[in-house]
């Protein structure tokens, strides 16, 4: 078993927490039970950059799998702690790990898109809008670099537009399967790479997936993340 996943676990607690993704039905946050978030949009509104059949699939299958998955993890480890069995709790790291960080992870992406026809694409403005133009040079550079990253994302995993909460700067950062962003870093903007996320509409072509998906992204969103003290 991996004990540096489980002394991830608070980390992963802690950011669960502030995102709302899991809310505790009292102060003990093991009580908690995740669910699958409701989508501000239609599974077939973020079209024809992302098909309904593809969103319908993701958020109903994929994601509610995350879920059910993370709330396994809480009551096997709630059950183990109760019992003093700390190498069983301990075992179930990766697990929690995975499931916590899927479900974290795609219930940010939904809030960071919306259609095309509503707030979705163009380009940020105000304070992150600057904020891009100084920590990346242009938007479109900043753009490109993060294409660049996902490029190059091996397997499955995500690339992050992130705020360093020392610093307040930004910068890009890369997870691999559904690792979270978490510790220094706030994440503003997430694109999924994984397969579920595009095989079915764009096959092997997923260059094409992560140049569509800038028409759909919610820079309000990604604003007031930016923004959040
Ligand atoms: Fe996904």
């Amino acid at each position: 078993m991996s004990s540096t996943l489980f002394r991830a676990t608070p980390l992963l607690r802690g950011a669960l927490r502030a995102s709302g993704a899991v809310k505790p039905a009292s102060a003990t946050f093991v009580r908690g039970k995740a669910t699958l978030p409701d989508l501000s949009y239609d599974y077939g509104a973020l079209e024809p950059h992302i098909s309904g059949k593809i969103m319908e699939l993701h958020h109903s299958k994929h994601h509610q799998t995350y879920v059910n998955g993370l709330n396994s993890a809480l009551d096997t480890i709630a059950e183990a702690e109760s019992k003093g069995d700390f190498t069983k709790a301990a075992s179930i790291a990766p697990l929690l790990n995975f499931h916590g960080g899927g479900h974290l992870n795609h219930t940010l992406f939904w809030e960071n898109l919306a259609p095309a026809s509503r707030e979705g694409g163009g380009e940020p403005d105000g304070a992150l809008k600057k904020a891009i133009e100084a920590d990346f040079g242009s938007f479109d550079s900043f753009r490109k670099q993060m294409n660049t990253s996902l490029a190059g994302i091996q397997g499955s995993g995500w690339a992050w537009l992130v705020k360093d909460k020392s610093s307040g700067n930004l910068g890009l950062v890369t997870r691999a399967n559904q690792d979270p962003v978490t510790g220094q870093f706030e994440p503003l903007l997430g694109i999924d790479a994984w397969e579920h996320a595009y095989y079915l509409q764009y096959e092997n072509r997923k260059a094409e997936y992560f140049d569509a998906i800038w028409n759909v992204i919610n820079w309000k969103t990604v604003s007031k993340r930016f923004e959040k003290p």
